[in-house]
């Protein structure tokens, strides 16, 4: 065994103290949290200190083997602990394990500092103490999108400009302190695209690139905007959930890339105080988790006091499965068979009727005569143009240039054109009208494509995937028009539930070929279904992943290359 002091051990004696050594190849990190003169050693500490000036030690049940010599205190919370001898003194660590990140799916870890404090990990490492604690979420880790405030922590919202402009937070979100009350332990604040705006576009990016999403080749796309919430739990297991958040797609796409359970709630239940904004009337928080068992568990903790608790027990599953006839279907048969052969076992599972419907015909036939596509256009670059510029750009733009004397903010293309758009009046006349067209899709929503049921809280489950049959590469450009155009113009396939305000999880089933030309060999990725419920019934959707989950329909789907075992 072999320790090395940090130098800062011998000069500065007065600060805070931190070790880093390694153990049979594994490096590890602890953190002064107390000190105490050596006569007052009631617990005998010292008598640990061994080779190196160092010694190791465990409160409560810790499974990580240098640390096997257990004591009984209430002084230190369960966990693994490193004491040191300076002259007269012996200082006490907390230890974490240092894990590497090779996906870059981390902006930075976190290490709790004091009280309800926390503080980022400088290096590059993701610091992880050994898992204990209680609560319903005991013994988890998690990482959170780096869009939530974490008090101690400066928030980047995946700008470098943001990052340096505002100091460290002084409030964590509500729905990530909620995981932590539920004793799960968070580990670090994971990479976002710009103020969550559109999708990855690698190169693209003036300050953070994307992480890397370990299916398949490597090089597959994470999607976004919760890229790294995304590739963590796809890539790590010493990860066990991630919070990202989802205004139109945000974390469906990166489950859809990952192969992960991935949920978008029921829009405007859960806490979202200490969240930097995309589009105020369709952001809500999200989670991915790799295990059907503990995506019902966290919806369990998550909805606890909202209104979207609900008993089971209270309502039985919907009779219809819904289809669209609007949309294409994959051309690849095998993948197309693979989804229909899912869909049926669903249904066949909770003896559920599959029926079709066709979007844009009851659009027109029941709201307005005119293709949801065309009315719609606008709707998303008019609603994120301007509150991304009222709410986060302006602020910035002042913020960063009473700290630079006059400079703009530097940031990425999409952000800076959609901050440019959010000053154009033209486009920022539109938003009370995009606000309209909004809430009446909703109105729509739940009138004609999935209304309440008083059995079955929401009428009907629909099906769909956003699985494509072209695998998209991390390294694929993303064109948009600098001259004005498009950022988030147009209506894409996942805003039906956004603007509908409805909940919507996707579920990992299997995985599917394709020839990489990287690797140029086959490899394998993810695919994915999409069931979304009406709104305010999430619970409907976590009884049918439990259900399917029991009758192993469903299973944990593997960190790494392979989803699923060939
Ligand atoms: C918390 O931070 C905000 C924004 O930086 C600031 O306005 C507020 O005064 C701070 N509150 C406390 C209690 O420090
Ligand atoms: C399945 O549903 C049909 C009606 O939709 C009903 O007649 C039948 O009894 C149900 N079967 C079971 C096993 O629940
Ligand atoms: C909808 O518009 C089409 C042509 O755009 C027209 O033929 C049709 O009568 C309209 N339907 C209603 C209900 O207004
Ligand atoms: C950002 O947008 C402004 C217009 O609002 C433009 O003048 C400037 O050149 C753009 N910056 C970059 C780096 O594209
Ligand atoms: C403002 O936006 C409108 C609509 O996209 C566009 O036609 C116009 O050129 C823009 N104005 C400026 C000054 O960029």
């Amino acid at each position: 065994m072999k320790s090395i002091f940090s130098l800062s051990l011998l000069s500065g004696l007065a600060a805070a103290v931190d070790f880093q050594w390694s153990h049979d190849g594994k490096n590890y990190f602890a953190s002064e949290i107390d000190r105490i003169d050596k006569e007052d050693d009631a617990l005998g500490l010292s008598t640990h200190i061994g080779e190196g000036g160092l010694g190791y030690f465990k409160v409560g049940h810790v499974d990580w083997p240098q640390f096997c010599r257990s004591i009984k205190t209430d002084d230190y919370e369960p966990g693994a602990y490193v004491v040191a001898s300076l002259p007269g003194q012996l200082v006490i660590a907390k230890a974490y394990q240092l894990m590497e990140d090779p996906a870059q799916a981390f902006m930075t870890g976190i290490l709790g500092d004091c009280e309800d404090s926390y503080k980022a990990f400088p290096g590059g490492a993701v610091p992880v103490a050994p898992v204990v604690g209680d609560g319903p979420l005991a013994g988890l880790r998690f990482a959170a999108k780096d869009l939530f405030h974490v008090k101690g922590v400066r928030t980047s919202a995946g700008s470098k400009s943001h990052y340096l402009a505002y100091p460290p937070q002084n409030h964590t979100s509500g729905i990530v302190l909620k995981n932590i009350e539920a004793g799960a332990q968070l580990v670090g604040k994971t990479k976002t695209t710009a103020f969550a705006l559109t999708t990855t576009h690698n190169g693209w990016e003036v300050d953070y690139h994307d992480p890397f999403n370990v299916r398949g080749d490597g090089y597959l796309t994470t999607a976004g905007s919760s890229s790294g919430s995304g590739a963590a739990v796809t890539a790590y297991d010493w990860i066990d959930f991630a919070i990202g958040s989802d205004t139109g797609g945000s974390v469906r796409g990166p489950a859809t890339q990952g192969g992960l359970y991935g949920y978008r709630p029921s829009q405007g239940y859960y806490d979202l105080e200490d969240v930097v904004v995309c589009v105020l009337s369709l952001d809500t928080p999200g989670f991915f988790t790799r295990s059907p068992e503990l995506f019902t568990k966290l919806f369990s903790v998550w909805s606890k006091d909202t209104e979207l608790e609900r008993d089971v027990d209270s309502f039985t599953m919907p009779t219809k499965m819904l289809h669209r006839t609007d949309i294409v279907e994959l051309a690849d048969e095998d993948a197309q068979k693979m989804l229909d052969v899912f869909f049926k076992k669903v249904e066949d599972h909770f003896n559920m009727t599959s029926v079709t419907i066709d979007l844009d015909e009851l659009w027109m036939e029941n709201a307005v005569n005119q293709s949801y596509i065309d009315y719609f256009d606008t709707v998303y670059l008019d609603l994120n143009s301007l509150e991304s510029w009222d709410l986060n750009g302006e602020p910035l733009t002042r913020a960063f240039g009473e700290m630079t004397d006059g400079a703009a903010p530097p940031v990425d293309p999409s952000v800076n054109l959609t901050w440019t758009n959010g000053q154009n009046e033209t486009i920022r006349s539109r938003y009370d009208e995009a606000i309209k067209r909004g809430q009446q899709w909703r109105d729509f929503y739940s009138e004609h494509v999935n209304p309440a049921n008083p059995d079955t809280c929401s009428d009907s489950i629909i099906a769909y995937t956003y699985y494509t049959d072209v695998p998209a590469n991390r390294q694929d450009l993303v064109p948009f028009d600098f001259t004005g155009g498009d950022v988030t113009g147009g209506f894409w396939n996942t805003l039906p539930q956004s603007y509908g305000g409805a909940p919507e999880i996707i579920v990992p089933f299997g995985q599917v070929q394709y020839f990489s030309s990287f690797t140029r060999r086959t490899e394998y990725r993810p695919i994915t279904a999409s069931f979304s419920a009406a709104r305010g019934c999430d619970a409907v959707l976590f009884k049918m992943v439990d259900g399917l989950a029991e009758a192993g329909i469903i299973g944990e789907v593997l960190t790494g290359r392979l989803a699923y075992p060939l």
